[in-house]
């Protein structure tokens, strides 16, 4: 048997996460919420199995990290001191003829990506069209950098660059919109009852800095971690599950002593990248990105890019945040919130390296590299097809699926059996309709890892057929061993 890999293109795995109750687009009857996501069965144990396995290897394989659950909203002077309110911002562009609008930099990223792609079709080979794709970039860079409006505005003329809708290049000025979403808390009337969904979940780690520290009993350098809900107005909103007005964060802020921060910086460099790998995902899958144009926190910041299906984007960032977020919370609450340090006898506001990935971008990532459509050549000439997820098994929804091969003839009630046995320790399924091919095809399909035939061998010696999803080799072991096999791989 042999196996040939066909397309595995975002579309197709938008469609198999629908088919498959992975994600469905939100309030699908009403026709979807644009940038909007719901998960649904295996989808939602998919994200918990993902959320379990950061939370882990943050707050029970570091003695020194310690995990919070912070509230969504927040007092709104949280967001004045954290910088969001004045700059949380992308600038944008609107086409006067289409009125469509555009974010700057994605605008001419696109514009790049269509010099690139004339450029791979061009005759002479297309050198000039790629370094004229280069230098867009590189100017983009500095005039973002430098918050020029006027020469990004500039830089859009010059170019030429069109709206997709509209074919025109008649643009607007360039403007600053604000990514937060806002509310009323209680009476409507007064200004200072607007309050903000957070737009990411760092501050309510920082605010707590001290509850934390002290209740704890944390010496630094100590981490704290949360995971939780954020929310940001994306203009542009496209690829799936990429980039959400909702989604999920799972942070952690590691505070240090001010002038280590540069070797905390490498040290979680390193740890957040051997995380990815710890997945059984291929390296040259990932690459870091370093930070041209630095947040307003930031001494140093890069991304972890992953190569998804519509190219190499981040999935997480790494962030030195300096002293700026503890140093603004003092300022703006003018309450002390300071480290006493009893190694040197002395008070600091302590340095903070960041550790940022999204939810459900990491669960893109885990899909986009698990999605697999196979033609598979038969011994016996024919071809056969399946769309396999090779999910991690640690992080697959179901984990084994036990499958009496007939309805009859005692054959399910020793498949309960097992059931019972394992379901404690780990997810099953339990099927008994149709043939088993077609059974094993719908387990490939949402990537369960293991799954076990009961057969009237079974009743004569209790040993079941064990069939391995990425393989499709099958073994025949004692049922009594199921559950090891299974714990084994999943620990
Ligand atoms: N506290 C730092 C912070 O929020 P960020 O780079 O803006 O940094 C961190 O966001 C991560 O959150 C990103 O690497 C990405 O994985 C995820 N993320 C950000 N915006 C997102 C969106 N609109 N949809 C899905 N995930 C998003």
């Amino acid at each position: 048997m042999s196996k040939t890999v066909t397309d595995n293109t975002l579309q197709a795995i938008i469609s198999h996460a629908k088919e498959y109750g992975f994600v469905f687009p939100s309030s699908e009857i009403y026709d979807g919420l644009s940038a909007v996501y719901d998960y649904g069965p295996y989808g939602a144990q998919l994200k918990k199995n993902i959320r379990d396995y950061w939370w882990k290897s943050m707050t029970q394989m570091n003695d020194n990290i310690v995990g919070i659950d912070a509230a969504i909203f927040m007092h709104p002077t949280t967001w004045k001191a954290s910088g969001h309110v004045d700059s949380f911002s992308d600038p944008l562009i609107d086409n006067k003829d289409s009125k469509k609008r555009y974010r700057v930099d994605h605008l001419i990223e696109a514009h790049a990506d269509k010099l690139n792609e004339e450029a791979a079709k061009a005759a002479d080979g297309g050198a000039a069209l790629r370094d004229r794709a280069m230098k867009l970039l590189a100017d983009m860079d500095t005039l973002l950098a430098n918050d020029d409006f006027a020469g990004l505005g500039a830089l859009i003329q010059d170019h030429k660059i069109q709206c997709s809708v509209s074919g025109t290049s008649n643009w607007t000025e360039i403007r600053q919109f604000n990514l937060m979403f806002s509310t009323e808390l209680g009476s409507v009337a007064e200004d200072a009852n607007t309050i903000y969904l957070r737009p990411e979940t760092a501050q309510g780690i920082f605010v707590n800095f001290l509850n934390v520290q002290k209740t704890a009993r944390m010496k630094i350098p100590f981490g704290i971690a949360q995971t939780g809900k954020a929310f940001r107005n994306e203009i542009v909103a496209r690829q799936f599950i990429f980039r959400m007005r909702e989604f999920e964060q799972m942070e952690m802020q590691f505070f240090v002593k001010p002038g280590t921060q540069k070797e905390w910086y490498e040290h979680w460099k390193n740890e957040r990248m051997n995380w990815h790998l710890s997945l059984g995902i291929a390296a040259d899958k990932y690459r870091f990105h370093d930070h041209v144009k630095l947040a307003h926190y930031a001494d140093a910041a890069l991304d972890i890019e992953y190569e998804f299906p519509f190219g190499f984007k981040e999935v997480e960032g790494i962030h030195s945040r300096t002293d700026y977020d503890l140093t603004r919370h003092q300022e703006f609450s003018k309450k002390k919130l300071q480290y006493f340090d009893t190694e040197i006898n002395q008070h600091y506001v302590p340095y903070v390296i960041e550790t940022s990935i999204g939810l459900d971008r990491m669960f893109l990532l885990i899909l986009s590299n698990a999605y697999e459509e196979e033609q598979i050549q038969k011994e016996d000439g024919t071809t056969d097809a399946r769309v396999v997820l090779h999910l991690p098994a640690k992080l697959a929804p179901i984990k084994l699926a036990v499958l009496p091969l007939t309805k009859k003839d005692g054959l399910p009630e020793l498949a309960k059996a097992l059931m019972d046995e394992c379901k404690p320790s780990f997810h099953c399924f339990f099927e008994e309709k149709d043939a088993i091919g077609k059974r094993y095809r719908r387990q490939d399909a949402i990537g369960t890892p293991f799954c076990v035939t009961i057969d009237h061998q079974t009743k004569e010696d209790n040993t079941v057929t064990v069939r391995f999803r990425d393989s499709m080799q099958q073994e025949r072991i004692p049922m009594s061993e199921v559950k090891a096999l299974v714990l084994k791989h999943i620990a």
